[in-house]
């Protein structure tokens, strides 16, 4: 019998070769004792009855046993055995490369394949004892307990069968998986996948050995989107350190660490603050740089046209940078003067508005950058005050300059600072948004040329910009 096994599964010995111990096989073997005659209404009948049956069975139950004695049956003896044990039975007819792949499944590899499968027949597909969930929590149990309770399940964890994504005998690649992890995704997240291979600006996890398990919990999570942990902890748990950038990132002189970043500052931006970091990131790749979720430029200067700005102002006033004269757009105006249209919405050179502004965390009012911008390697200081209708700024750009929105400063006679004449106790008027009469008023007012005010502001700065009036077409 195991000569037969052993030419089933030959692949060295040659076709003649074969021949000939099939000729042998057939002098010798006693006359086959076919299915038939062993499954009768009296004897056998329930092993091969359920629908799944195997195919060995139903051809020839001497491919697996062998006799003993030559009377069969007899009382208080075994009059059969097995042509071989374990995965070596099975092996005469399967190809063990099944669990011989560099990782392995304990109870394949032990050849306990019948903790798995039924020998005969089965009502499950594949011979399973089981259906396919319950006959992997036979072992992973802890993993049932788990699902139970996780706030949230993988949509194919609960659809469909483990081995969906995983093999059950022995893979070359870890965790058993059926491909590399980001090829088993891809297989239904082909969009995510193909933009953290593809975007101009990447991030690095994706590439790494660990790729979407970096981030994710692939069966159940307690978090959304599956993550590992909270969103914010999750990307503070690599972001809390300086990146150097020589791991092959982004190409630009490394990362800061964020997490000192926002480390006891008093004011974290709007969605920090609600724990969140992806509604401004992508964390899996972007079209704009640092992976922001749109358009941002990422120097000091950048030549203003609409959309330039289109990632900060998908959030905030979308008119922020549209009238050099408003009312209602922007806090930060001398009586009607926009000061964001001075600073940043310029056709040449505009000053972006990390030149004013911290990304994501300050000590001070309106997220002013309490360090200042980076300027080569220099940090251009701000040092911004507020006051109750307006502030100043003692930069390192101009002079200290203040603005009011309720008594415009005079940029011709303003000093300094300190000659500040104290009105500054009024509250301001004029409401943020919504008032939609003064809108009007103020596209009405959107001619070009009419803007006398406009140049005054910033006649003293270090870095000059002519084209001023120009924009105020825009
Ligand atoms: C593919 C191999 C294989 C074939 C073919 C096979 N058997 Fe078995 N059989 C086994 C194995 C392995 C066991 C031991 C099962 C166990 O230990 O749970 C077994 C056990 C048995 C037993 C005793 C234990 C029991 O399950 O009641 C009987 C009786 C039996 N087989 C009869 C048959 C008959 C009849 C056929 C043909 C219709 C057949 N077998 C075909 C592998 C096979
Ligand atoms: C005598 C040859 C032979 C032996 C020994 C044998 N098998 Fe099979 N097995 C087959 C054949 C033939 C098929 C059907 C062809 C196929 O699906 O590849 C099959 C199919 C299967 C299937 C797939 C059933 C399905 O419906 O998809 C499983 C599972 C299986 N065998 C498990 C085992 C296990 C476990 C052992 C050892 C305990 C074993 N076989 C031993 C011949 C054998
Ligand atoms: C941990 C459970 C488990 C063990 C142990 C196990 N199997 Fe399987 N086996 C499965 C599952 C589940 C499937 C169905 C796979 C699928 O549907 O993709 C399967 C499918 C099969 C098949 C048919 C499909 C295929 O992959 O060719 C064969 C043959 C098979 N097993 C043989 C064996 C043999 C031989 C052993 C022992 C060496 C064994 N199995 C051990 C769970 C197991
Ligand atoms: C008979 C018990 C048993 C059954 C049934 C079983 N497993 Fe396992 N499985 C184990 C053991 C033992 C380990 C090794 C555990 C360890 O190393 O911590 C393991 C490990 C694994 C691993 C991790 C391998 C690794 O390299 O980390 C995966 C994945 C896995 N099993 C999937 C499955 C799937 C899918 C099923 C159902 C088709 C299943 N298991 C059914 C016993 C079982
Ligand atoms: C969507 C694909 C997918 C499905 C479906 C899936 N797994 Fe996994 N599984 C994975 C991946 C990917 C890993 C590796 C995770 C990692 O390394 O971060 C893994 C790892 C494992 C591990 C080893 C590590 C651990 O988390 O303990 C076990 C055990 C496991 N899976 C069991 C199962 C069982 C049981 C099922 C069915 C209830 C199942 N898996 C369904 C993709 C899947
Ligand atoms: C067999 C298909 C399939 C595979 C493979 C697969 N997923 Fe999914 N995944 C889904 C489906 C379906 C959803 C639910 C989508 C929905 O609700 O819009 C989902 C949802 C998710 C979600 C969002 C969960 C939530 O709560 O909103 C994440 C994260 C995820 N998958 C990650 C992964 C990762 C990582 C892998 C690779 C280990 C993977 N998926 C493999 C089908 C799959
Ligand atoms: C650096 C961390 C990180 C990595 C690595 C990562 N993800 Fe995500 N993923 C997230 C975060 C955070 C979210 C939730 C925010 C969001 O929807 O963008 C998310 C959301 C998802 C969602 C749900 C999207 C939706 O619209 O609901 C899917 C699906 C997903 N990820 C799949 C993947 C796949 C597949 C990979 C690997 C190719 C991967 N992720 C790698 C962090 C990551
Ligand atoms: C409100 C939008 C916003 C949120 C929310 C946000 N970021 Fe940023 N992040 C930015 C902007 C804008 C930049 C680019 C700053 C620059 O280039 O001046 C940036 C830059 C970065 C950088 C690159 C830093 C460097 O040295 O250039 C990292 C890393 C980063 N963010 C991580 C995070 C993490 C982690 C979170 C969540 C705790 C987060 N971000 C939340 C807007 C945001
Ligand atoms: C597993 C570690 C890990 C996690 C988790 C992680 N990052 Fe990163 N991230 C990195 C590495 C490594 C780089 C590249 C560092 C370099 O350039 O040297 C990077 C780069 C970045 C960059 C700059 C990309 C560029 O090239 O300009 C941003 C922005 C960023 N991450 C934000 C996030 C956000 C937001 C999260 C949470 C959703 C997050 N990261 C989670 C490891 C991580
Ligand atoms: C995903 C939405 C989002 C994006 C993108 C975003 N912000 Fe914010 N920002 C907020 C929220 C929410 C607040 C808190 C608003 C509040 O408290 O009234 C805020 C607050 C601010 C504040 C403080 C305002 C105050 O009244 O204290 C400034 C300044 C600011 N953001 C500037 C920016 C800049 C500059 C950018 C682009 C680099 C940007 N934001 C991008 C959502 C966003
Ligand atoms: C020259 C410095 C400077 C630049 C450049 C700058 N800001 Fe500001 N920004 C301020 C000051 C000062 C305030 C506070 C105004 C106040 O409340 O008195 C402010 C306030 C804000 C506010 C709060 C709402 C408001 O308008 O009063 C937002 C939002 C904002 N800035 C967004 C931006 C965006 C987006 C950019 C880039 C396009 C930018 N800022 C560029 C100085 C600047």
């Amino acid at each position: 019998m195991r000569s037969k096994l052993f030419f089933l599964n030959a692949d060295k010995p040659s076709f003649t070769h074969s021949l000939c111990v099939l000729f042998f096989l057939f002098l010798v073997s006693p006359p086959l004792a076919h299915s038939n005659s062993c499954v009768t209404a009296q004897c056998h009948s329930g092993l091969v009855s359920k629908p799944v049956v195997h195919q060995a069975a139903r051809e020839d139950c001497m491919g697996c046993h062998v006799r003993k004695v030559e009377t069969h049956p007899s009382p208080g003896q075994k009059t059969f055995a097995l042509a071989a044990e374990g995965a070596a039975l099975c092996g005469g007819c399967h190809d063990e490369k099944m669990i011989k792949e560099k990782f392995g499944h304990g109870p394949a590899v032990q050849g306990d394949c019948l903790e798995c499968h039924n020998i005969h027949s089965s009502d499950h597909k594949s011979l399973l004892r089981e259906n396919q969930q319950e006959l992997c929590f036979k072992c992973h149990q802890d993993f049932s307990e788990g699902m139970k309770t996780a706030a949230i399940i993988h949509n194919p964890v609960k659809t469909k069968p483990c081995v969906s994504c995983h093999n059950p005998h022995s893979s070359p690649f870890e965790s058993l998986l059926k491909g590399k992890m980001e090829d088993v995704c891809a297989e239904c997240h082909q969009e995510i996948s193909d933009k953290s291979k593809k975007a101009k600006t990447r991030h690095l996890p994706l590439s790494s050995k660990q790729s979407c398990g970096s981030c994710h919990l692939v069966h159940f999570s307690e978090h959304k989107k599956l993550l590992q942990f909270s969103e914010k902890e999750l990307c503070l748990s690599c972001h809390d350190k300086d990146y150097t950038g020589k791991d092959g990132g982004s190409k630009k002189k490394g990362l800061v660490n964020i997490k000192k970043e926002l480390e006891g500052k008093k004011h974290l931006h709007g969605p920090i603050k609600e724990g969140e970091c992806s509604s401004c990131h992508d964390p899996h790749g972007s079209a704009y740089p640092r992976l922001l979720t749109n358009a941002y430029p990422s120097d000091m200067y950048a030549n203003y046209k609409p959309g330039t700005y289109a990632f900060c102002l998908s959030c905030h006033e979308e008119n922020l940078l549209r009238f050099p004269d408003t009312t209602v757009h922007t806090e930060f105006r001398n009586g009607k003067n926009n000061l964001h249209f001075v600073h940043s919405a310029r056709k040449l050179k505009g000053r972006t508005c990390r030149t004013c502004h911290a990304p994501h965390a300050s000590n001070s009012d309106k997220l002013i950058a309490d360090e200042g911008a980076p300027f080569g390697s220099w940090n251009i200081p701000i040092r911004f005050v507020i006051k109750d209708t307006g502030g100043s700024c003692s930069p390192g750009c101009h002079q200290t300059k203040r603005y009011d929105r309720l008594h415009p400063v005079n940029y011709g006679d303003e000093k300094s600072e300190n000659e500040g004449t104290g009105e500054d106790t009024k509250k301001p008027t004029a409401k943020k948004q919504g008032d939609k009469g003064q809108e009007v008023k103020e596209q009405e007012n959107e001619g070009p040329g009419e803007k006398e005010s406009l140049g005054a502001p910033v006649e003293n700065e270090i870095i000059d910009a002519p084209e001023e009036k120009e924009n105020a077409k825009k």
